[in-house]
């Protein structure tokens, strides 16, 4: 076994989805990184408020993964959905400290909420003289959906280092794990229980992000609809997709609001920035394992499909071994594990 480097550092990335709380501790080593481990635990509720099993299976994953929750300093979480918001805007051209100072008015024409209510977090993406203009991707979470955020982790003792925003923290996961083509869009898909995200990404393009209301749960809510089945027992017939050669049928109405949505997403792209040609659409997220839907997606899309590996050129260590096969639903946990903590 390896003797530990000093410099080497470990992170956490902790994702807590609506189906299951995900964890992945990864050790950034000089020559790459390394999986320690990967875990998942269940916390879904079909109906009305789940928190207590949150709770619950946050201090499993912790437990399991050898780590003491009120001592872990290196854990990287994220936001997303209705309470967030992530856009790339234009500014007039300032400079780092006029826009430091009028980031919050500048920006409030861009969010969906109040700016009094917002957080801000932005990055400058270029400057262009020319047109005395700059991008920005700016990102925003209101303080109420953070402070319940925190409130949340607080309860089991994990004080975050980084809160981050789950989009990007996916695109983190694409661009440390799949090779790239140039000035090719690419558009990951993470396709949870609850909701869809959709991000468009394209090298020194635009990104863009908006999330879609269909996923995992709907789809049971159809199986179990239209067999006249308990939800565990539509849950399982979906999980199971080859015992049912009618699927992909069953769940028409859900697949082809999904599949007007990404198109919506995708035409959209296409106008805004004048560029058409998608090179890859990236499948991640639980719902994403339901049997042909990468098939299905690329013939009704025209976009070549492909499920992500988010562990693709990790090392992993050898009680980790049964990660080796698919594990999509990690991805967005992998990208937040990918933080440099220094930076
Ligand atoms: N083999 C499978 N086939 C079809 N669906 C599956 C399979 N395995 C898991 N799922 C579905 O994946 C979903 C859970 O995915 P995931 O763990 O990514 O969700 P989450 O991140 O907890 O939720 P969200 O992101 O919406 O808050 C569930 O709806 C589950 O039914
Ligand atoms: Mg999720």
């Amino acid at each position: 076994m390896k003797a530990l480097n000093r410099r080497d550092k470990s992170v956490v990335g902790l994702d807590v989805g609506s189906y299951s709380v995900k964890l992945v501790h990864l050790l950034h080593q000089e020559e790459g990184y390394k999986l320690l481990s990967g875990l998942e635990e269940e916390c879904f509720v079909p109906e009305g408020d789940n928190l207590e099993k949150v709770v619950e299976a946050i201090e499993k994953v912790f437990h399991r993964a050898g780590l003491k929750l009120r001592r872990c300093e290196e854990v990287v979480t994220s936001v997303s959905g209705s309470g967030t918001t992530i856009k790339q805007v234009n500014f007039p051209l300032l400079t780092d400290e006029e826009l430091r100072s009028s980031i919050k008015w500048q920006a409030s024409k861009h969010l969906p909420f109040g700016p009094e209510e917002a957080v801000l977090d932005y990055q400058v993406l270029s400057r262009d003289e020319e047109s005395e203009s700059m991008s920005i991707l700016l990102a925003a979470v209101t303080k109420t959906y953070l402070a319940e955020h925190l409130e949340l982790l607080r309860k089991v003792g994990i004080e975050p280092l980084i809160i981050d925003f789950s989009p990007l923290a996916l695109l983190n996961t694409l661009l440390a794990t799949q090779e790239l083509v140039e000035d090719r869009a690419l558009v990951v898909l993470d396709m949870g229980a609850k909701n869809t995200i959709l991000s468009v990404y394209r090298p020194g393009g635009l990104f863009f992000t908006r999330e879609i209301s269909v996923s995992g749960h709907k789809m049971t809510s159809e199986v179990q609809k239209q067999l006249g089945v308990t939800y565990e027992e539509a849950e399982e017939i979906k999980k199971d997709g080859k015992s049912n050669q009618k699927l992909l049928t069953i769940l028409k109405a859900p697949l082809d609001q999904l599949v007007f949505e990404i198109r919506r997403s995708l035409t959209y792209y296409e106008n805004r920035t004048g560029k058409g040609g998608f090179d890859k659409l990236y499948l991640a997220g639980g719902s994403s394992r339901l049997v042909k839907i990468d098939t299905h997606l690329q013939s009704n899309l025209g976009v070549p499909v492909e499920e992500m590996n988010p562990l693709k050129g990790i090392e992993i260590d050898g009680s980790q071994m049964e990660l080796r096969t698919a594990v999509p639903q990690l991805t967005l946990a992998v990208g937040l594990a990918l933080r440099d903590l220094e930076d």
